[in-house]
């Protein structure tokens, strides 16, 4: 009695010890074909097609990329870590030069936006702030200048660029409620770098929508900038995660300038992301 039960016990702790070893076993192989497509990963072979591919521009915004906009307290440190200012101009400088189009969706609240019956946690700070405010749709009273307006060291890339699309404010976060995605469509664009503010909000929102909208969605990711608050958290860690496990590639913004400067006759180019994000 007492012999059989050991053995009993013996063979189920030996086959759930076999079963056990299978089972790591193909975790292991697992692993190792996650690790070696990282490997590869690594290394991405690039460039990108300025008759399919452009640059989407999301709030380059006083409130958010000046030191007098009214969201810098919360966001100004992780724009500065990044270098955003300077990375986004970059990106509209290498657009310019290399013959991509440049759709900029911006973010403009009117009077009426401010009788809205409710919002969410953010939205009840923006519209607190006076963010993005405008006298109205058809009103540019008071506009120059303003948080609303472009930082005045992209104007030179906006302001009459033929390869620039102003598309209509988006109104919380993403391009659902604005005309980006026709936009896109109608230039026929197949492709997106996505670059601007906020790292965790209005990008990412557009990186979800562009990306259930069927397209493919690239990220330069030190071109965006998120909130940091000690109640709240790091906006911008929070996306970046994000970025990884639903974009087509995160990138930083030396390497999309790189990409896009190849030219047709080029070979793609081999990015060792090692370094990168
Ligand atoms: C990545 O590219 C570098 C340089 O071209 C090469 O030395 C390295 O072996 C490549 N790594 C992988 C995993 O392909
Ligand atoms: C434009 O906005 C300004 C400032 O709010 C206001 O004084 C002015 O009446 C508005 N103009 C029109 C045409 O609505
Ligand atoms: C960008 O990524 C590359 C790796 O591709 C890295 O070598 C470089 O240091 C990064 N640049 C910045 C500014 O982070």
């Amino acid at each position: 009695m007492k012999i059989s039960f050991t053995v009993t016990i013996l063979s189920l702790l030996f086959s759930s010890t076999v079963a056990d070893e299978g089972r790591l076993l193909r975790t292991q192989r697992r692993i190792a074909d996650y690790e070696g497509a990282m490997a590869n990963a690594n290394n991405v072979t690039f460039k990108f097609d300025p008759s399919t591919t452009a640059l989407v521009v999301i709030d380059p915004q006083n409130d958010f990329l000046s030191e007098n906009g009214v969201a810098w307290g919360v966001v100004g440190e992780s724009v500065v870590e990044n270098n955003v200012v300077d990375n986004i101009e970059y990106l509209f400088q290498a657009a310019a030069n290399n013959d991509f189009l440049t759709f900029i969706s911006p973010h403009h609240y009117f009077p009426h936006d401010h009788k809205w019956e409710f919002e969410g946690e953010l939205e009840k700070v923006m519209h607190g702030l006076g963010m993005f405010d405008r006298a109205g749709p058809l009103n540019l009273t008071g506009f120059e200048g303003s948080g609303a307006d472009w930082l005045d060291q992209y104007k030179p890339y906006i302001v009459g660029a033929e390869n620039v699309i102003v598309t209509n404010p988006h109104k919380v976060y993403g391009p659902e409620t604005n005309d980006l995605v026709l936009q896109l469509r109608k230039r026929k664009m197949d492709s997106v770098i996505l670059a601007g503010m906020s790292a965790n909000l209005c990008v990412e929102a557009h990186m979800r929508a562009l990306t259930e909208q069927g397209f493919e969605v690239f990220v330069a990711a030190d071109a965006t900038a998120g909130g940091k608050t000690p109640e709240l958290g790091d906006g911008f860690a929070a996306a970046l995660i994000n970025y990884k496990f639903i974009s087509s590639g995160v990138y930083n913004t030396s390497e999309v300038v790189a990409m896009m400067k190849q030219t047709d006759t080029d070979e793609a180019l081999v990015v060792d992301k090692t370094g990168g994000f």
